[in-house]
């Protein structure tokens, strides 16, 4: 693009892209850098990697480098607490004791799986996520009693139609999937498959995210359509106090599918 600094009002035009220009250059030195990295174990993965991903295949390529260092490079050193927090949330809206079949949609590393099986200790937990690499870490992932946190891992694109354990699921669950670079409200849309009628689904979404990419629209349609019920939403903290992204906040939505749609 050219600058034409030729009148003050110009340069005063041209001064104020400038952020925007800088922010979309830095965003697609990052997208080029993800779909370009080959090593395993990439312990420079950040936070603003993952933002600045585009498609199912960015998010692959990005999470197959990010998988064996993700744990203590990202959740551990970030004070990541949303897996806890959405966990805590869940478990408050169901029967502890019981034998739920859970789904943990987008699981990774099993952050969330293993907080809920600490909660809910009789759960069966299923995990999906596009990552083989991620599931990997995942199905490594034990209980208290040692048994391993995940019963089956499912390999999916979740921008597509479901083709595993239709209407099979009490609760889905997901925490960090459902934000920028990742999945929007078709994916989320698509999910509600999985869940049994009256299943109830836990979902958190990125706040920005959710603003930004009709999360809010989806939903209602969904209501109007008496697919879902009316949502519930509580607003949360991503990263603990003393994280550089504390502040960062999420929407965890619940509402579960209606009977007979
Ligand atoms: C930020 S991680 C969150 C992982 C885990 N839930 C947690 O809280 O630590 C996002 C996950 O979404 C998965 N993901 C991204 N796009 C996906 C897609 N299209 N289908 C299924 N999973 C996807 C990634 O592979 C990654 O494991």
């Amino acid at each position: 693009m050219e600058l034409s600094l030729t009148t003050p009002e110009a340069i005063a035009t041209q001064a104020a892209i400038l952020p925007d220009l800088l922010s979309a250059y830095r965003k697609h030195i990052r997208l080029y850098r993800g779909r370009t990295m080959r090593d395993d174990n990439d312990s420079s993965i950040n936070l603003e990697d993952a933002y600045a991903l585009e498609t199912p295949e960015d998010n692959r390529i990005l999470y197959r480098n990010w998988a064996s260092t993700y744990d203590a490079d990202f959740a551990l050193r970030n004070k990541y607490v949303y897996p806890k927090t959405i966990a805590t949330i869940c478990a408050g809206l169901v029967d502890t004791t019981s034998s739920l079949t859970i789904l943990d949609v987008g699981c990774g590393t099993g952050i969330v799986g293993t907080c809920l099986s600490e909660l809910i200790t009789e759960s069966v937990i299923d995990g999906v996520d596009i990552s083989a690499e991620m599931l990997h870490v995942a199905s490594t992932k034990l209980r208290i009693n040692n048994k391993p946190v995940y019963g089956q891992l499912f390999e999916a694109d979740l921008t597509k139609p479901i083709s595993f354990n239709k209407a099979k699921y009490d609760v889905a669950i997901s925490a960090g999937t459902f934000t920028h670079g990742h999945l929007g409200p078709d994916a989320l849309i698509n999910v509600l498959s999985a869940l049994r009628p009256g299943g109830r689904m836990v979902v958190g979404i990125n706040k920005e995210h959710f603003s930004a990419n009709g999360f809010g629209s989806a939903l209602q349609k969904a209501t109007d359509n008496q697919l879902v019920s009316a949502p519930v939403f509580t607003e949360v903290q991503i990263y603990d106090e003393g994280s550089p992204h504390y502040g960062d906040l999420a929407i965890i939505t619940t509402f579960y599918v209606i009977p007979g749609c």
